[in-house]
């Protein structure tokens, strides 16, 4: 697989803000310089988890979790490394570069078809200039041209092989056009004018559906006027996978650079007149329920995510849907509402009917997740005596199961104990026979920090190196060449690491202790480099810590030398010294003797 280079790597851990990335996905206090939390990787009611602006490093004292943004995005959210890499290049606006493979990125596989959609996508857009019934509809569905324009709208021809005319000219036209769901294959008897294949949009408003980096990977596609289906969508592809995107989410992260929540709606034309109404933050499911996929890709972006449905039956049957799609994804930290509209209305004519004000301001009165699973429960049982409640328990249930362990899970426990009329032990007892209640205290809390530096002696040496470099990598420079060589002889633990970090260092400088960590992350003496820099808080400056390092690094390489030369001399007792090893002696005598000598 092509490497992601070094530097690109460095350049994110410097670019990136480690405090936005994890506060949208955990709620960050201000304390002093840095920001503190409840840790999201384990259970606590007191916050011990921090993140450092300055070293751009989170940490958690309560359970040791730790590390830099890409680390917090791999734990967090699950990424595998090229996946955090990619989240956070998308979110500075950066390409990520591949290394090797000669010259430039190598062209994935499927690079012609993202190809291809492009020039599809245009193509429809032109046809949409050209034809008056199109624009019409256009017009009477209240599309500005910008918002047409913002959106990538076009038109579906009425024909049943302009597209395929157009792209499918060769085999391998044909084969990308199909391969992208554009066309679809004739059975065999039914092949006309020698044609295989015939265009799958026809006469359609079409809806480019974009990917995170706003390439074009499958369309939604409106009949104008009446006619079935009204809606249809590109196939599951090998560039589209419906449980995956939605619609509009990278024109919102286009408009906002600081989004706080993101607006679920159920169509296409809805999320666009949301947007053109100025509710440029609304996103909509590809005809799909919501699926637990979307919400992680969503909260990875914002901590509040509201849902509007229509208020008709098919909407109220949607929201429960996406209610039970949504449980699994519950946690404190993360907001999640339903908003239901008027019957009679969707998000499209009600926000053109009353505008943005309006339409925000019934956003902010949404029904939160738990009291909206309270509302529906409650309706399907009598609550006024007990067999009603022992019902809406037993309908609570399985729902309440599956929310994930945590804070959430508990206030949420006594909601519903609350509306059963039971104590929410008693509830979990009868829920959860033979869980034991999380603790009633927190874990002791973590010793205050920051540490004092390291204190002297022989295995603290190299520690205090490696702290050094670690805090201001860019004192690697400073150490010679000489005194470097001076290391090779010493055997200290954790002198390895020293090595291979003043080495990678000086051959490739960085400036901040989050990229050292993060180069070291998948090697060896990872983990240590990620303690030393949170366990130790020393704030040395950079010329004294340059001072320390080459101080420490000349130490180390006389006690290597003088155990050198303690072992020839027990030697030479027994047996003579070779003429090398007489050679080795006196140079380790000169070289220590005189520093010793300058110091006496
Ligand atoms: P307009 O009538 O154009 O305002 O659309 P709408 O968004 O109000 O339509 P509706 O509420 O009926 O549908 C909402 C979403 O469901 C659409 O945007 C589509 O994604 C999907 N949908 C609706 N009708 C169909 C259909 O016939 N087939 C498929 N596959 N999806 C549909
Ligand atoms: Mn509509």
């Amino acid at each position: 697989m092509a490497r992601i280079p070094r530097q690109f790597i460095d350049e994110l851990i410097a670019r990136a803000d480690i405090v936005e990335i994890i506060g949208a996905r955990v709620q960050l206090k201000k304390a002093g310089r840095e920001y503190r939390a409840c840790c999201p990787f384990h259970n606590e009611k007191t916050p011990s988890f921090w993140v450092s602006p300055d070293k751009q490093f989170y940490h958690c004292f309560g359970c040791g979790a730790h590390g830099t943004v890409l680390g917090f995005l791999m734990e967090h959210d699950h990424m595998a490394f090229p996946e955090a890499v990619e989240e956070l290049a998308t979110r500075l606006g950066l390409e990520v570069p591949h290394e090797g493979g000669g010259a430039g990125a190598p062209k994935r596989a499927d690079e012609p078809l993202y190809e291809l959609m492009k020039d599809v996508a245009r193509f429809y857009v032109e046809a949409l200039a050209r034809e008056p019934r199109a624009r019409d509809y256009v017009v009477r569905r209240g599309l500005t041209p910008q918002t047409c324009e913002h959106f990538g709208i076009g038109y579906a021809p009425n024909s049943w092989n302009d597209l395929l005319r157009r792209f499918g000219g060769t085999e391998a036209g044909r084969k990308a056009l199909s391969e992208t769901g554009m066309i679809i294959e004739r059975e065999r008897g039914q092949i006309r004018d020698g044609e295989r294949h015939y265009d799958r949009f026809r006469d359609r408003l079409m809806f480019p559906i974009r990917d995170a980096r706003g390439r074009t990977i499958a369309f939604g596609g409106r009949i104008i006027e009446a006619g079935e289906p009204k809606y249809l969508n590109s196939p599951e592809t090998v560039l589209f996978h419906k449980g995956r995107e939605l619609y509009g989410l990278y024109e919102t992260r286009r408009a906002r650079t600081n989004l706080a929540r993101l607006l679920i709606v159920e169509g296409y034309m809805d999320t666009v007149r949301l947007h053109q109404a100025g509710i440029d933050y609304a996103v909509a499911t590809l005809g799909t329920a919501t699926t637990p996929e979307h919400l992680r890709r969503l909260f990875r972006l914002v901590p509040s995510v509201v849902f509007a449905f229509d208020g008709d039956r098919a909407g109220r049957a949607a929201a429960w849907r996406a209610l039970q799609q949504a449980l699994p994804e519950v946690r404190e930290g993360r907001e999640i509402r339903f908003l239901f509209l008027p019957e009679g209305h969707d998000p499209d004519t009600l926000v053109g009917e009353e505008g943005k004000e309006a339409f925000e301001a019934r956003l902010q009165d949404a029904l939160p997740l738990s009291e909206y699973l309270v509302r529906e429960l409650s309706q399907q049982a009598e609550l006024g005596h007990a067999d009603g409640r022992a019902r809406f328990a037993e309908n609570a249930r399985p729902l309440f199961l599956k929310v994930p362990e945590g804070v959430y899970r508990e206030l949420l426990l006594e909601r519903l104990a609350e509306v059963v009329g039971l104590g929410p032990q008693r509830l979990r007892e009868l829920w959860m026979p033979g869980a034991p209640a999380p603790a009633a205290e927190p874990p002791a809390p973590a010793p205050s920090r920051p540490r004092t530096a390291v204190t002297a002696g022989r295995g603290s040496l190299v520690r205090q190196a490696i702290v050094s470099l670690l805090h201001h990598p860019q004192i690697a420079a400073e150490v010679t060449a000489a005194e470097r060589a001076g290391l090779e002889a010493s055997d200290e633990p954790g002198v390895a690491l020293l090595r291979e970090l003043l080495d990678d260092l000086q051959a490739h400088p960085a400036q901040l202790a989050a990229q050292v960590v993060q180069r070291w992350h998948d090697r060896e003496g990872g983990e240590s480099l990620k303690k030393l820099l949170e366990r130790e808080g020393v704030i040395t400056a950079a010329p004294a810590a340059a001072g320390e390092l080459r101080g420490a690094v000349a130490r180390l390489a006389d006690l290597a030398a003088g155990r050198r030369l303690e072992a020839l001399e027990a030697k030479s007792r027994s047996t003579p010294l070779t003429e090398h090893e007489l050679q080795e002696f006196q140079s380790l005598m000169s070289k220590l003797g005189h520093r010793r000598g300058g110091g006496a």
